[in-house]
């Protein structure tokens, strides 16, 4: 279960991004994150992976709260959290499943430094996470080739490399048309189904959270404005997410 307590982010230069936020997502559960542009989306999703530390608040994934780990307990509980964000950022000259092995870099953080090379295992393993994307067949291929709809696939099995207890996903689909889109969706949806992950997804999209959401969360100016199941999610209440506080 991950979950955010009472989270506020106040940026240097005075802006308040996040105000007393809450929000769970538990295991097996896909949240879509709707709001408009400076809205805090990403500001939510890098105090919870901690590459900003919170101003005020807690974050918990399965018992540990994330906010004031330090250290290589803040390496090891950030490896649960995989981020996936709106360009996939594969190494281009590199193969698809070496790509997709470097995922487990966290995991095996000395090791690897040392030797500088991937375990045998671990290459194994992401022929694994290919098949769960549906890309084994592009194994060897060089990752600088893929379209943008394969590369995202590529990114999430890197992402399921790391072994994560939550998938948080910044615009996932952002770059792609509307038929990839709908692939990553129905992927993201079908990990945190059959894996049991906690999936939190910031998308633009609304049509596509109306299909693939367990529940939708509205933010606006720093604060929830709604955090319901799909089906209670009202067209308007929407529409008010994307209506500027000037208007
Ligand atoms: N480093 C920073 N310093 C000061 N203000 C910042 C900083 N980063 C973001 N902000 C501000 O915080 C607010 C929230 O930004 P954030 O990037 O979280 O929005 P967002 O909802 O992800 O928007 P978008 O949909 O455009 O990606 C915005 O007003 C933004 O200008
Ligand atoms: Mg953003």
């Amino acid at each position: 279960m991950l979950s955010v307590r009472n989270l506020t982010l106040q940026y240097p230069n005075g802006k308040r991004a996040l105000a007393d936020f809450n929000l769970e997502v538990k295991p097996g559960e896909l949240v879509v994150v709707l709001g408009g542009n400076g809205s805090g989306k990403t500001t939510l999703l890098r105090c919870i992976t901690r590459t900003l530390a919170p101003t005020g608040g807690e974050v918990w994934l399965n018992g540990t709260e994330l906010s004031h780990l330090t250290g290589d307990k803040l390496r090891i509980a950030r490896m649960a959290l995989a981020l996936v964000s709106q360009h996939a950022s594969l190494v281009r000259r590199r193969s698809v499943l070496s790509n997709v092995a470097a995922g487990s870099l966290g995991r095996h953080y000395n090791m690897w430094t040392a030797i500088g090379g991937l375990p045998s295992d671990e290459l194994q393993a992401a022929y694994g996470y290919l098949d769960e994307v549906g890309l084994r067949d592009l194994a060897r291929q060089r990752a600088g080739t893929l379209s943008g709809g394969q590369a995202q696939r590529v990114a999430i099995a890197r992402a399921l490399a790391q072994k994560p207890k939550a998938i948080l996903a910044d615009e996932p689909v952002a770059s792609l048309d509307p038929e990839a889109a709908e692939d990553i969706m129905r992927l993201l949806r079908r990990l945190a189904e059959e894996e049991n992950l906690a999936v939190l997804c910031v998308l633009h999209q609304v049509e596509l959270a109306y299909s693939y959401a367990h529940r939708v969360v509205g933010i606006r100016d720093g604060r929830i404005e709604f955090d319901l199941p799909r089906a209670d999610v009202s067209r308007e209440a929407v529409k008010r997410l994307y209506i500027s506080e000037a208007a």
